[in-house]
């Protein structure tokens, strides 16, 4: 415990321990954020679900009818017939065969990446000799700025890894053609990256992928309902249906609720429910929740207003701001950081846009690289451009004051 003391005392001695704010109203765009009504661009609550009356309606009936929790693991007793039905409901979204539901996106990366990279030798020895035995020569390529949860999935793989400069497919393809075309490879990559708000060059990794032999794995987290002609996500806006292999996604953001999915092929989906560690130990999604996800995946599809909405007031904000030389990286969705580079004045530009009932955290190291501090402001499709021009004029007179 000493140990543990000294090491916290030194952070806060810093200020790198964070305070998280108290949030005491469900987030919209008018949020109780620390005992204040604020304006909230910091919410993954994108398509305005989480509390929608027919989602709460909906989960109103899952307690009803199944309390809390499900009692078990799946592959005991806890598989009870709706997570099915949510999985069915999310594959056909995605328009695949199949999809897998874990409690939480962080769970389907660090389960599903060690599954795949590391996957059981089809032997009698193996598989019936008491000791299951796994390929272990997969060469994992993974993109610099991808999120926790996959770097945690492939530390747990314990397999080979190669991680290239951001969306650098130059720099990718080098690292690719290191290895012999036989070789097992995975390139695993974000779909719109969580800090910065770019999109993955998504056409050119497949092309690599299949010039190189390598299974392409897409964690499409924020691009999930948002993206493309038909809100499906990243392969949808690049007009690439089906071509990745395993998409992963959350339930946490466009749908407002908590879990995590993979969708795929069936047999992709078949093996990860025997191969997944944080599938097979642990319960999952509670009914509740499971019930206002059937539902807002259904809202989702009916009403694309939302997202149209949702992007129309993200090219609105960025517009605005790259106008008066905000520096908003390579943000081309509903993700927008406004980059000011000193960890102190973005702290600083947070406190002070407080003062003004706005709430955007500041994002820093190590969340973000040394020196790359930002605001990270996300919009939803209930922001109003009123609010909207409030945060920029605010933002403007921010800058006067801390110069960024
Ligand atoms: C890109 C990405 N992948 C995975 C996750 C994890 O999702 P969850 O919050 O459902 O655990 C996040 C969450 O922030 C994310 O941004």
């Amino acid at each position: 415990m000493k140990r543990i003391e000294k090491a916290l005392n030194y952070i806060k001695k810093f200020g790198l321990y964070p305070e998280s704010p108290v949030v005491s109203s469900p987030h919209a765009p008018e949020t109780i954020v620390n005992g204040k009504k604020v304006l909230l661009f910091a919410t993954n609550n994108y398509l305005g679900l989480m509390h929608d009356e027919r989602v709460v309606a909906a989960a109103v009936e899952g307690v009803k009818k199944w309390g809390i929790g499900n009692g078990s693991a799946r592959l005991l007793t806890g598989n009870i017939e709706i997570h099915q039905q949510l999985e069915k409901k999310i594959a056909e979204f995605k328009h695949r065969e199949a999809g897998i539901s874990f409690v939480s996106g962080y769970m389907a990366n660090s389960g599903a990446i060690p599954a795949i990279a590391n996957v059981f030798k089809p032997s009698i020895k193996s598989l019936l000799g008491g000791k299951i035995e796994r390929e272990k020569d997969t060469i994992i390529f993974s993109d610099e700025y991808n999120h926790a949860s996959i770097i945690a999935g492939i530390r747990l793989s314990g397999a080979q890894k190669e991680i290239y400069k951001h969306t650098d497919v130059g720099d990718l393809k080098n690292k690719l053609s290191k290895y012999p075309v036989k070789a097992r490879k995975m390139i695993v990559t974000d779909g719109v990256f969580s800090m910065d708000g770019d999109t993955a060059p998504l056409p050119d990794i497949l092309d690599l992928a299949k010039k190189y032999n390598a299974l392409v794995y897409l964690d499409d987290a924020h691009a999930t309902g948002i993206l493309g002609k038909n809100g499906r996500g990243l392969e949808d806006y690049f007009g690439l249906e089906n071509k990745v292999d395993v998409v992963m996604g959350t339930f946490t953001k466009s749908f407002g609720g908590v879990g995590g999915f993979i969708v795929g092929r069936k047999i992709l989906i078949d093996y990860l429910k025997i191969a997944s560690d944080s599938f097979i130990f642990t319960a999952p999604i509670a009914p509740p929740v499971v019930y206002g996800l059937i539902k807002a995946i259904e809202i989702a599809e009916k009403e694309p207003w939302r997202r149209k909405k949702l992007l129309e007031n993200a090219e609105y904000l960025r517009g605005k701001l790259k106008e008066l030389n905000f520096n908003t990286g390579a943000s081309n969705t509903q993700i927008m950081p406004i980059i000011i580079g000193d960890e102190k004045k973005a702290m600083q530009a947070s406190n002070l846009l407080l003062e003004r009932n706005i709430f955007i955290p500041a994002a820093r190291w190590p969340a973000v690289p040394q020196k790359q501090a930002r605001l990270r402001t996300t919009l939803t499709c209930d922001h109003t451009f009123e609010q909207i021009d409030y945060l920029v004029d605010t933002l403007v007179e921010i800058r006067k004051k801390i110069k960024f």
